[in-house]
């Protein structure tokens, strides 16, 4: 390995399971409507996986997506990480259960736990790996079964959220050590866990044994989540070497449309360049960015060799960015 490798994006795949939900199918049991929820967040439907259908199954179709544009297969992967909150055991991993569902050979496999913010977690994981050397295949997947975890009654909460998978493959290259190489060029994580009560979910293994709903103070996370967002961003560019002036693409996490355009507004970046899908898919924690960046890649908006910024927030609190060039 050279000292200006890096771990460059080959393929990304997103899943929506079928099942949509509208707002208003929302406002039947709970009480809502479309108007506040489309005003509020941006929101207008979410998917929700079927009863029979896990997180690891909403991966693994998301994985052998991205396998496929990498013109790779499961034979070639070592390494597998899921970013996740929900996932289908308390163990083992569900990145060891995607790794049997694909039948990938033996290898690196668990799950990276920061909430919304664990996918630009996984990745910077998997880069120290892929960098290092010690992977030369790894599957980095965003995979969540939210609305398993929402109360029904609380419509703080239950509007928010959705299932869903996305996937990138990510592979060494060597590089020239420059902003124009292709690859992961900087990161910033932070995390907080002072500020848990904020958002959480109420049960777990070790204290209730059960699996909990989740719980959140809203307006409080969106008051931390612009400023500590765009602290990290600038974190971010800054190692990598770039400016926003830079960024094609700003691909967030996507919770909010008001935290998103706020975050963006923050940032100097205008509207064209911000890849928005909470409309249709809301919340799905770490999975939102790999299943943004799967849609920017499908609709043709992203392309080969553009700048692309990620950057999520979520329970911890947790928060981080990444600067890649795809
Ligand atoms: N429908 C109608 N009214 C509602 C609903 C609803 N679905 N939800 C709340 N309200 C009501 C409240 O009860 C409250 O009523 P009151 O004034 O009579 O008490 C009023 O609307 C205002 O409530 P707020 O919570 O102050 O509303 P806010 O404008 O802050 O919007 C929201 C709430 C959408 C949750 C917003 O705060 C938000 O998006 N926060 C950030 C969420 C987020 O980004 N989470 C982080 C990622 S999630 C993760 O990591 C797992």
């Amino acid at each position: 390995m050279t000292a200006n490798v890096r771990s460059v994006v080959t393929g990304v795949g997103g899943c929506l399971p079928p099942g949509v939900v509208t707002n208003d199918d929302l406002a039947a049991f709970v009480d809502t409507n479309d108007a506040w929820i489309v005003e509020r967040t941006g929101i207008h439907s979410r998917r929700r996986a079927a009863e029979d259908q896990a997180t690891s199954d909403l991966a693994v179709e998301a994985a052998r997506k991205a396998l496929a544009q990498a013109g790779r297969s499961a034979d070639d992967v070592d390494m597998i990480l899921v970013a996740t909150t929900t996932p289908d055991l308390t163990f083992p991993a569900t990145a060891a259960i995607v790794q049997r569902k694909l039948g990938a050979p033996v290898g690196i496999a668990f799950d990276v736990q920061a909430v919304c913010s664990g996918f630009v977690y996984a990745l910077a994981v998997a880069d120290n790996f892929v960098v290092r050397g010690l992977a030369r295949c790894a599957l980095v997947i965003g995979a969540e079964t939210m609305t398993r975890l929402m109360d029904w009654t609380d419509r703080g909460t239950c509007v928010l959220f959705g299932d869903g998978a996305g996937a990138v493959v990510l592979e060494p290259r060597a590089g020239e050590g420059t902003t124009a190489d292709r690859g992961i060029l900087g990161f910033a994580l932070r995390a907080d866990g002072a500020k848990q009560d904020l958002l959480y979910v109420d049960g777990g293994p070790s204290t209730t044994g059960t699996v909990g709903k989740l719980r959140m103070q809203g307006n409080q996370v969106f008051r931390h989540a612009v400023v500590n967002i765009s602290e990290a961003v600038l974190a971010a560019a800054e190692t990598a070497g770039v400016t926003m002036a830079q960024v094609d693409w700003f691909i967030p996490h996507q919770a909010n449309q008001r935290i998103l355009e706020g975050v963006a507004k923050r940032l100097g970046i205008d509207g064209t360049r911000v890849i928005s899908t909470v409309a249709e898919h809301a919340n799905t924690s770490a999975a939102s960015i790999p299943l943004a960046l799967a849609t920017g890649i499908e609709d043709g908006r992203i392309r080969p060799g553009q700048l692309l910024l990620l950057e999520a927030m979520g329970g911890g609190l947790t928060w981080g960015a990444v600067v890649l060039r795809l």
